[in-house]
């Protein structure tokens, strides 16, 4: 144990009693990295930059003002006001914050040092590609680099991260010290018919095994390449989400639970965790020597929701921060950074951000539920004890 920089806390109370100290310092540091770099893929839960750096003249709320005001004081192209999870990941393993590739490869990001890791994540991206979402007559999907092209800019680096081509071993060497964060990614599959409500639920549940299998080839795909330990996130509870709670309001109260969600939302979001999981279980019986992680976001994020005091959550659990006014404070006509340039005066105090993403201070529960909690199957440093026993 003494050796990661991990410590496990059985006891849900010691663990925010710890935590409540940590939280005026700062996530604890790995004084010696368990890994030797991390390559990130998602969408905006986990994008540092590639959407802005994905366009010439870069349009999306997420690039304006107040977006990332809490910590980095301008936007940086992440949907939150400050840091991400992967950025508390990259945090408590010492790894710098992860660059986004698109502004590596395009020259505007220097000294980028790819072999600490990439962030390939691009907010937006869906785990099928934009053909899935034509022909189901959904366009208003906001970008075409799905987990498909992720996987092949993160092909692309890999001559920058090792250059002897006489062997796979190098590769696979520095691959299999990395820790790889795939998502999470899927989610987008389902919010763009959902934001629509063009499509039943039902038939929205008919593409979760096509989600499912394009998160699985992915994995499939690094650990040919040689990546052992791929940390899998699932689906956030979306019916706690702003958005979700404007667009599918209604009048009937058995549709939601004691905190205000939506059940049937938050059915759907476990339904495809569910099947992510069943999936992520087949791949670790055909590929017994790597360490695939599910990264349960779920359970991290609903109990924020469920008991928000207790979490510092003290403004309102279901309202966004940055909105334009309504029961939620989500305006689809008045979105945070377009119309609305203020947010709310303390962003620590509220989960939802901008309605869709989170804040930094509910991204940084969830982080620390990942990493030192218990909302990882199995623990995520079990194979970092592993890796540093072999
Ligand atoms: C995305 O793909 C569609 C075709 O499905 C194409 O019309 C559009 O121009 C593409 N967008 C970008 C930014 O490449
Ligand atoms: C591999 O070679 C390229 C081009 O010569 C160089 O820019 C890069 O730094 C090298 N990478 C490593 C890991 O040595
Ligand atoms: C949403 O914003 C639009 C544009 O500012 C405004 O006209 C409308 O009244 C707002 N709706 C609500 C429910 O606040």
């Amino acid at each position: 144990m003494a050796a990661c920089p991990c410590f496990l806390w059985s006891l849900q109370q010691q663990w925010i009693e710890v935590f409540l100290v940590v939280l005026v310092v700062t996530i604890p540091k790995a004084t010696m990295g368990c890994y030797t770099s991390i390559f990130s893929f998602g969408d905006s839960l986990a994008d540092t930059g590639n959407l802005y750096y994905s366009s010439q003249d870069p349009t999306n709320n997420c690039f304006l003002h107040p977006f990332g005001e809490t910590y980095f004081q301008y936007p940086t192209g992440r949907c939150s006001d400050g840091r991400l999870v992967i950025d508390f990941v990259a945090e408590y393993f010492g790894i710098p914050l992860l660059k986004p590739y698109l502004g590596i490869k395009n020259g505007k990001l220097k000294d980028a040092n790819v072999e600490r890791g990439v962030n390939f994540a691009v907010a937006g991206s869906t785990a099928l590609g934009i053909e899935f979402f034509d022909k189901n007559g959904i366009h208003n999907v906001i970008t075409n680099d799905s987990l498909r092209i992720q996987l092949d800019w993160f092909k692309e680096l890999l001559p920058s991260l090792w250059n002897s081509s006489s062997t796979s071993a190098g590769l696979k060497s520095i691959l299999g010290s990395s820790l790889i964060f795939f998502g999470e990614i899927g989610g987008n599959d389902y919010n763009y018919p959902l934001f629509l409500q063009s499509k039943s639920v039902e038939e929205i549940m008919t593409y979760v095994p096509q989600v499912v299998g394009a998160i699985t080839s992915g994995i499939k795909e690094l650990i040919d390449l040689g990546a052992v330990t791929i940390v899998v996130p699932g689906y956030l509870p979306i019916g706690c989400s702003s958005t979700y709670l404007t667009i599918y309001t209604t009048i009937d109260e058995k549709e939601y639970d004691q905190a205000g969600c939506i059940k049937w939302l938050n059915k759907f979001s476990e339904y495809h965790n569910e099947q992510l999981q069943l999936a992520l279980h087949q791949l670790r019986e055909l590929h017994p020597h790597t360490n695939i992680i599910y990264a349960d976001y779920y359970n991290a994020a609903f109990p924020l929701y469920q008991d928000p005091d207790q979490f510092g959550f003290t403004g309102s659990a279901l309202k966004s921060c940055c909105g334009g006014g309504g029961s939620f404070n989500y305006n689809m006509s008045a979105l945070c950074g377009s119309s609305v340039r203020i947010a709310c005066d303390n962003p620590y105090h509220y989960i939802n951000w901008d309605g869709v993403h989170l804040t930094e201070a509910a991204y940084r529960w969830i982080a620390q539920g990942i990493l030192e909690g218990p909302y990882t199957i199995p623990h995520i440093t079990m194979p970092c004890l592993m890796q540093k026993m072999r």
